[in-house]
């Protein structure tokens, strides 16, 4: 939540920082600012709406220098407006940049205010940029005023920080928010992700909590949160730089979708071979971790939780263990019983999100392991688990999580494997999952081929203001996962049931005003789905199905049948997902909602 960026440099920065905002952007994009240091004065610049609309009043009036801090909001305190944008000021000479929540900005403000300082927002960020300003009163420097500042904050923050007595540094802090510092050739940056900071350099240095660093435009020194000097490994981005470009497509999401062939060959890549999974891919202490496990607890959030709940069915089916899914929201904040030898999972795309790191946080002495699936090397999650393995799927820059997901669901399967060694899958049943999961690439590529009569299919639900999902078994979290995809970019209430709770209690709503999406694999389960589907019908509903083979059911007045290639069994929860997907993507656009970046939503939620 909230994007920041800073650079320090010989050649003007605001093009850098603009640019650096617009890749942030998937992070929150109320409104937006930045502030340049020139000549001893810094001048700034804040525009409610999105990135463009600062960008627009950039052209209109330059901000020259080569040190400055840019940011873009997703409003937690107050409202979005320019007084409450980012970068926030004491005076005139100090700017201060932030992502994350100050949870006792209220005393701290109430204090300030004594002392004699006027608030002009009502965000938390205000506080620190006084408090700042405070300490240097004091007589401290700046850096001494920023650690000292860092003392009375609670909650979580990443911050930029200028001040125009000081042109030749910029100072970063974080604790708990994510943060990268970009290392550059004479010039040096800051931002949230690395993203944000491809176009001027690949080289990256991770802050640790509690860290503080200067950047000078040819040094960076940075401090541990004892006040110690600390060395942080420089590392070389691993993705493509074109990754994080939306190229030909109208959308990143419908990008990102396409990417699917493509990222499930990469995250299968140098984890098979021969028909076995290659279990180094999860460090080589991974082994004698798994020899242990005798159940899993699968911590996520989102979409990230509907993949673990995949994964619930496949491990106690094929491994025999218990394993049990639940939101970190909740998880985090209950006094969880965890039996011995567990190993606790958690799954993210980001890895900076905050309740699930936290989750992870809360009971990572009480478990055996912790091993994190998450699609971005060095991140939070990355670095404070035991074990973890790279979902590979490149940048997904789409508010709406897609090809991450289904990347997720194949490193679930490899897990799943690899603890299935250990409780009785034999090494045919190895080969025969992992001979499934190479036909992902040509399946995913045969998938697409679906789009046309997909999108087709979305003019039904234009008009529509609900829909049902419905699915059985391991595709009952595949249809929670299209509602919720339905949901976030088209503003469409859309809830999922596990088909047999039907005459529980939702039948009620079913009539032709509520489109039913279906998703009918081919297994033992397909004829009690198809009589829950007559339950649908007999009610003048509408039904759309995704159908796993050509004879299973057929299309006919109220009912409309889309086929999936053949494909082995145990791929189903990964390939029904695409379409469900793309159903999504058409149907927003018809609507004409912000595909990419839907209201009220951001990625990457590094807040509670
Ligand atoms: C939905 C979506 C969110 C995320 C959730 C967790 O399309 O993107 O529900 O899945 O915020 O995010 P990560 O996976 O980064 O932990």
């Amino acid at each position: 939540m909230c994007g920041i960026v800073g650079a320090i440099a010989a050649r003007p920065v605001a093009g850098i920082l603009l640019e650096g905002l617009r890749r942030l952007e998937y992070r929150g994009y109320d409104s937006a600012g930045m502030a340049v240091l020139n000549q001893g004065q810094i001048g700034r610049l804040r525009r409610i709406g999105k990135v463009q609309a600062l960008a627009d009043a950039c052209a209109q009036q330059s901000l020259p220098g080569h040190l400055g801090i840019a940011h873009t909001r997703w409003a937690t305190h107050g409202k979005p407006s320019e007084q409450n944008a980012h970068p926030h000021m004491s005076g005139e000479r100090l700017a201060v940049v932030h992502n994350g929540i100050i949870e006792n900005f209220e005393p701290l403000k109430r204090e300030l205010e004594q002392q004699g300082y006027v608030f002009t927002s009502e965000t938390d960020t205000e506080v620190v940029a006084h408090l700042l300003d405070r300490e240097l009163k004091t007589g401290l420097d700046l850096l001494a005023a920023l650690r000292k500042t860092m003392e009375f904050l609670e909650g979580a923050f990443a911050l930029g920080v200028i001040h125009a007595d000081q042109p030749e540094q910029l100072l970063t802090a974080r604790k708990g928010s994510p943060l990268v510092i970009g290392v550059g050739i004479g010039e040096n940056f800051i931002a949230s992700d690395q993203l944000a900071l491809l176009p001027v350099t690949d080289r990256f240095m991770f802050l640790e909590d509690g860290d503080i660093a200067q950047l000078e435009a040819e040094r960076i020194q940075v401090w541990d949160a004892q006040g110690q000097v600390a060395e942080r490994a420089i590392s070389t981005f691993e993705h493509g730089q074109g990754s994080a470009e939306k190229g030909e497509f109208r959308h990143f999401m419908l990008k990102e979708i396409y990417e699917q062939p493509r990222v499930m060959q990469a995250v299968l890549e140098g984890r098979i071979a021969s028909g076995h999974l290659l279990e180094q891919a999860f460090g080589s202490d991974a082994g004698a971790v798994f020899d242990r496990v005798k159940q899993v607890q699968i911590v996520a959030c989102g979409t990230s939780y509907h993949a673990g709940l995949v994964a619930k069915y496949w491990i106690e089916e094929l491994v025999g263990i218990p394993c049990m899914v639940e939101v970190a929201s909740e998880f985090r904040y209950r006094p969880v019983v965890l039996p011995e030898d567990t190993l606790l999972l958690t799954l993210s795309q980001s890895g900076e999100t905050a309740d699930t790191l936290a989750a992870l946080r809360e009971v990572k002495a009480r478990v055996l392991a912790t091993l994190a699936i998450c699609n971005v090397p060095g991140s939070s999650l990355v670095r404070e688990s035991d074990l973890s393995l790279m979902t590979n799927a490149g940048p997904e820059i789409g508010v709406a999580s897609t090809k991450a997901f289904t990347s997720q669901l194949v490193a679930l399967m490899l897990t799943t494997i690899a603890l299935g060694r250990r409780h009785g899958l034999s090494a045919d049943k190895e080969t025969a999952l992992v001979a499934a999961l190479e036909q992902l690439p040509e399946l995913f590529q045969q998938l697409l081929a679906l789009d046309g009569p997909i999108e087709a299919m979305s003019a039904h639900f234009a008009e529509k203001r609900h829909a049902l999902f419905l699915g059985r078994n391991v595709l009952y979290p595949v249809a929670m996962e299209g509602a919720l995809k339905l949901k976030e970019i088209s503003y469409i209430h859309a809830e999922a049931y596990p088909a047999g709770e039907l005459k529980h209690g939702p039948l009620a709503l079913v009539d032709k005003e509520m489109p039913v999406i279906a998703v009918a694999p081919r297994n033992g389960m397909l004829d009690k789905l198809k009589a829950n589907l007559q339950e649908v019908r007999a009610r003048g509903g509408e039904l759309f199905v995704f159908a796993g083979c050509e004879e299973s059911i057929q299309s006919q007045e109220g009912v409309h049948v889309i086929h999936l290639p053949a494909l082995p069994p145990v791929l189903d929860p990964i390939a029904f997902t695409l379409p469900l997907q793309l159903l999504s993507y058409h149907v927003a656009v018809l609507k004409g909602t912000d595909v990419d970046q839907p209201r009220n939503l951001a990625k990457s939620v590094t807040v509670e």
